[in-house]
């Protein structure tokens, strides 16, 4: 495998657009995004980390626009600008300043890597506090710090894209920006049904995947959720029954990921786009195997089964027939190991 042209820093910021502002706002600050600041049209918002905007809210037709990496050094962001069909550097003219090199990834998803934004003053986070839990007793005296309403969304911390081709798609990161594939699901035919990939930042441990590159089962392709880390356990539990006070779409959760090991929460914006609160996820290095698994075979530790909204982006006959022949594929995986469990 050949080096990467750079390995990027992390993921900074979606540009997610919606055909009504003030709605799309509104279930943000329900889910926990803070505005940073207005411009124009534009609405940047924040977690309660020091990172500039995680997330651009812009009006359009609903769904994801643009992905944008941080790179390490204006030496790296020169080094994209290179490549057949990225722009020039340009100045990001935007409240956190800095400087962008635009390209389109194999599913013509806008990605912008970025260099030199200004970063923000910390906010409150989540209340935290010990448990006693597992033998030991270490809160004592002392009430649980937990706080009702929206979870505090810390910042950004992965997306999933999915397509026909998740493979190629994820070659194509890999070979630009150094995204590592950290474990992946397979098909019935032996096919990528999701391949997660990190940052590689060497010796130092990151979260499990940055990047999830999924088989889309109507093989369209788009981001199919946007997912973003909360305080803690009672913050993301807090928040998701602040979500559902609010009546807001619950998509899938709480559950555990067997991939990744986060606890996970899924709810649907007005429009339908997908977004994630998680916290406790498992982290990878240079040093880590990739494990490769079974979409038969796969289940996460604990949770509901996922919704059809979660599983299916866009109903078509190719989302029908892949669909069926994945439940088909289920089935004879559960008759085969409780044909086993009865031997
Ligand atoms: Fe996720």
């Amino acid at each position: 495998m050949s080096e990467p042209i750079i390995k990027v820093k992390r993921l900074a910021y979606v540009r997610v657009s919606s055909p009504d502002l003030a709605k799309a706002e509104a279930f943000l600050r329900d889910f926990g995004l803070q505005v940073a600041a207005r411009s124009g049209e534009a609405i940047y918002l924040r977690g309660t980390d020091p990172d500039p905007h995680c997330y651009v809210l812009t009006r359009g037709t609903s769904g994801v626009t643009a992905i944008g990496f941080e790179a390490d050094s204006a030496a790296d962001l020169e080094k994209i600008a290179k490549i057949e069909g990225a722009s020039p550097i340009e100045k990001l003219d935007e409240p956190a300043g800095g400087q962008v090199v635009r390209l389109r990834d194999p599913q013509d998803m806008q990605v912008e890597v970025v260099h030199g934004q200004a970063a923000l003053e910390p906010i409150q986070a989540a209340p935290s506090h010990a448990f006693n839990m597992d033998g030991r007793r270490p809160r004592e005296g002392a009430l649980p710090g937990v706080r009702w309403g929206p979870a505090h969304v810390r910042r950004i911390g992965h997306l999933v894209l999915e397509s026909g081709d998740p493979a190629s798609v994820f070659e194509w990161y890999q070979e630009r920006f150094g995204l590592r594939k950290a474990d992946e699901v397979l098909l019935p035919d032996g096919r990528t049904q999701m391949r997660f990939a990190s940052l590689d930042r060497g010796q130092e441990f990151v979260d499990h995947h940055v990047v999830g590159f999924q088989y889309a089962l109507d093989e369209g392709a788009r981001v199919q959720h946007v997912a973003f880390e909360v305080g803690n356990f009672d913050d993301l539990m807090a928040g998701h029954h602040y979500l559902k006070a609010k009546r807001r779409k619950a998509v899938w959760g709480v559950g555990r990921h067997r991939y990744g090991g986060q606890i996970y929460d899924y709810w649907a914006n007005p429009f339908g786009v997908i977004h994630e609160h998680w916290t406790d996820t498992d982290l990878v290095n240079e040093d880590s195997v990739p494990v490769d698994c079974d979409f038969a075979d796969l289940e996460e530790y604990w949770g509901p089964q996922p919704s059809l909204s979660f599983v299916v982006s866009r109903w078509n006959w190719t989302a029908v027939r892949n669909l069926a022949g994945l439940l088909v594929a289920r089935l004879r995986a559960s008759r085969r190991s409780r044909s086993g469990a009865g031997r």
